[in-house]
């Protein structure tokens, strides 16, 4: 039997056990079962790591439905300026909507809700959006890099806290279900597509916006808070 990793705050039961109702999540590879798949022994996840589970997925979902609102909003006031930004604004929202496709489909497959605060962040993500594109083509960028600094700082933190997971669970002999060690190169590859979008800002000179440092600090703070809110609420 596939072994199931189940990250519900609610999880009671055995996912191993093939019962996995409408309000249990599951991470379905690795276990809860007590048996032994080949050699290796299986994992249970603590209760501490069904809540990190749960609350990373909410949190990158809401992130990206944020990104792609961001791009929404600036792209007309950019692109009727500067029309030659246009294919890098429909590229890089192209990839937010991919990624936010991506966590829509794990949080659904998982059953983690959504943040409660969807409506706060699409209304803010639109206003950060439409706000610098009208200040313009350099505060547009300052703003992506400022939010792609925090976010692929934030994508790092997961990463490291799954290996760290991960390189646990094998020096303890336990097996590590696919399904967790495809989690981690989901997020590596979204992490350097993050990056990639702060190198074009910087190379469409986000660093020239006035004031640069008011910007980018206040923008950053922004995502801060919003990640620390997401996580929980
Ligand atoms: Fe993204
Ligand atoms: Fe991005």
């Amino acid at each position: 039997m596939s072994p199931t990793l189940c990250i519900a705050k609610s999880m009671r039961l055995s996912c191993a056990k093939t019962r996995c109702p409408a309000i249990v999540r599951c991470l379905s590879t690795g276990s809860t079962s007590p048996s032994e798949q080949g050699s290796k022994k299986l994992k249970t996840l603590t209760k501490e790591q069904r809540e990190y589970l749960s609350s990373a997925l909410r949190v990158n979902q809401a992130g990206e439905l944020a990104a792609t609102l961001i791009y929404t909003a600036q792209t007309p006031p950019i692109t009727n300026r500067h029309p030659h930004l246009r294919p890098l604004m429909s590229h890089m929202y192209e990839q937010e909507a991919a990624h936010l496709r991506t966590f829509n489909g794990l949080i659904h497959k998982h059953r983690v809700r959504p943040t409660a605060l969807y409506p706060l962040w699409s209304v803010m993500a639109t206003g950060l959006g439409w706000g610098t594109a009208v200040m313009g083509r350099e505060a547009a960028m300052a703003c992506t890099e400022a939010v792609e600094t925090e976010i692929g700082g934030h994508y790092n933190a997961q990463i490291r806290e799954l290996l760290e997971m991960i390189t646990t669970w094998k020096q303890e002999g336990y097996d590590v279900g696919s399904e967790v060690e495809e989690l981690v190169q989901t997020l590596r590859r979204i992490r350097d597509e993050e990056l990639e979008h702060l190198d074009h800002a910087v190379e469409h000179d986000a660093k020239k916006a006035e004031p640069h440092w008011l910007l980018t600090n206040v923008i950053r703070a922004g995502c801060r808070g919003a990640i620390w809110a997401s996580e929980r609420v």
